[in-house]
């Protein structure tokens, strides 16, 4: 056998060390070899060394420019890398090397994505589905891409065709339950829940939904729910609810104390502190400040504030329960939307509440006691909130009604409480 010949099956079988000496030596003799070249990177590329795959890739495509795999592989390369222009360039390249390669594109329709070009990645999407129509993958992307350009209906239209040949594509159908959902379309919407129920996936937000959606009032939402929609949310969640639903909960709930005879707090408890916007609002009034929330993302953001002493990732009732800790101010801005009876939460407040100490807190609105609305929240009526403090033994100071957050452009009501222990 000779060296190529030999160099060839030991990198074939694995041996990684026999074919790099391999390629080494024969290239020595013919240093500009876009053959050879081409398998030592490969090699490298096979054995996770990126660095030096790219090295020869790139030297392979300045020797042969019409090398359209060695341009693919840097696309894949700096893609893993996370250089997302370069895998772009590499990509395109080979693109225009192979404009029948479906996965050509749906690689650089990846790439477009993450480097925000939507408007391209969907063209992108859309050259593959000429090459491929019907492609499964292709269009659950394209729907994925629609859904976070809020572009629903097209959303909607993307999840359907997959739906229509895979009637069991559990995530097309979790994205269009959500679409459904905020879509107001009710009837599919419930139709689609019940179907992720049988399919058992993510059966715990999809019976939440349901719940919602047929007017059946349970006690709490499940942890599980509220900790995947706010971990999802958690990049997002300052600029979308104060920027664009005009939400300013935290500063007026500070509002509420005008008028009182307050000084400042010694320890301050932000429940469902989420990104960390009421600790922004109160940390001046405060000698400590204390933050919980179940969503581990809604707690990193609040952590890069740096206002809370301490954040914990944990329920409300667990944490009350297990820390022994009092507080003389209770906060929890737009949180008790996500439990429906409050009762163990204010019986574990006024536990753990100095005497005077305060409970600080909004609601959504409802007609009598409390009621899980279809968008999958829940709303207490002004008596339930007056009933449940006297029976804990909190004393009602305030009550202010308000808009808390837009939805659909509309304002969402609910009421501002402070009571004391
Ligand atoms: C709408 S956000 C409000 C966050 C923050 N209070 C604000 O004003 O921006 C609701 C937050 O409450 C948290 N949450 C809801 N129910 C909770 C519970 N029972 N225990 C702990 N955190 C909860 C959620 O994870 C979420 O971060």
């Amino acid at each position: 056998m000779d060296l190529f010949a030999q160099t060839q099956h030991h990198h074939q079988i694995g041996d990684f060390e026999q074919a790099l000496a391999g390629y080494q030596a024969l290239l020595a003799d013919d240093q500009d070899n876009p053959q050879i070249s081409y398998l030592l990177a490969l090699l490298f590329f096979e054995n996770g060394k990126l660095d030096e795959a790219a090295h020869w890739f790139t030297h392979v495509v300045t020797l042969a420019p019409e090398a359209a795999p060695a341009h693919y592989n840097l696309g894949v390369i700096f893609f893993e890398q996370g250089d997302y222009s370069r895998a772009a360039q590499a990509y395109e390249e080979a693109a225009k090397l192979c404009p029948e390669d479906g996965d050509i594109f749906f690689n650089l329709a990846l790439t477009r994505k993450k480097l925000g070009q939507f408007d391209k990645a969907f063209s992108c999407y859309q050259k593959v589905l000429a090459i491929t129509p019907d492609a499964e993958d292709v269009l659950y992307n394209l729907g994925v891409l629609c859904k976070d350009l809020h572009h629903h209906a097209d959303a909607i239209w993307f999840f359907e065709k997959v739906v229509k040949n895979n009637p069991d594509h559990a995530q097309a159908l979790n994205n269009l339950g959500y679409l459904y959902h905020m879509e107001r379309e009710v009837d599919k919407a419930i139709v689609t829940f019940q179907k992720l129920i049988a399919l058992d996936h993510n059966a715990i937000m999809a019976s939440h939904m349901l719940a919602a959606l047929t007017g059946q009032t349970t006690a709490m939402a499940p942890d599980t729910y509220i900790r995947t929609v706010f971990d999802s949310f958690s990049e997002h969640y300052d600029e979308s609810m104060v920027d664009k639903l005009g939400y300013s909960t935290p500063d007026q709930l500070r509002e509420m104390l005008t008028g009182e005879d307050i000084h400042r707090f010694s320890s301050t408890l932000d429940m469902g502190c989420g990104t960390g916007l009421s600790g922004e609002s109160f940390q001046d009034l405060t000698e400590k400040l204390i933050g919980l929330d179940l969503s581990p993302k809604m707690l990193e953001v609040a952590g890069k504030k740096g206002f809370y002493d301490s954040l914990h990732e944990t329920d409300i009732c667990s944490f009350l329960r297990e820390n022994k800790t009092t507080f003389d101010l209770f906060l929890a801005a737009d949180v008790f939307i996500y439990t429906g009876d409050l009762r163990d939460i204010f019986t574990l407040v006024k536990e753990r509440a100095t005497a005077g100490g305060l409970f600080l807190f909004s609601t959504e609105l409802a007609d009598q006691g409390f009621c899980l609305k279809p968008m999958g929240r829940y709303g207490h009526a002004e008596s339930y909130i007056k009933d449940m403090a006297r029976e804990t033994g909190f004393s009602v100071v305030k009550v202010v009604r308000t808009n808390i957050r837009k939805e659909k452009e509309e304002w969402i009501e609910g009421k501002l409480y402070l009571l004391r222990a």
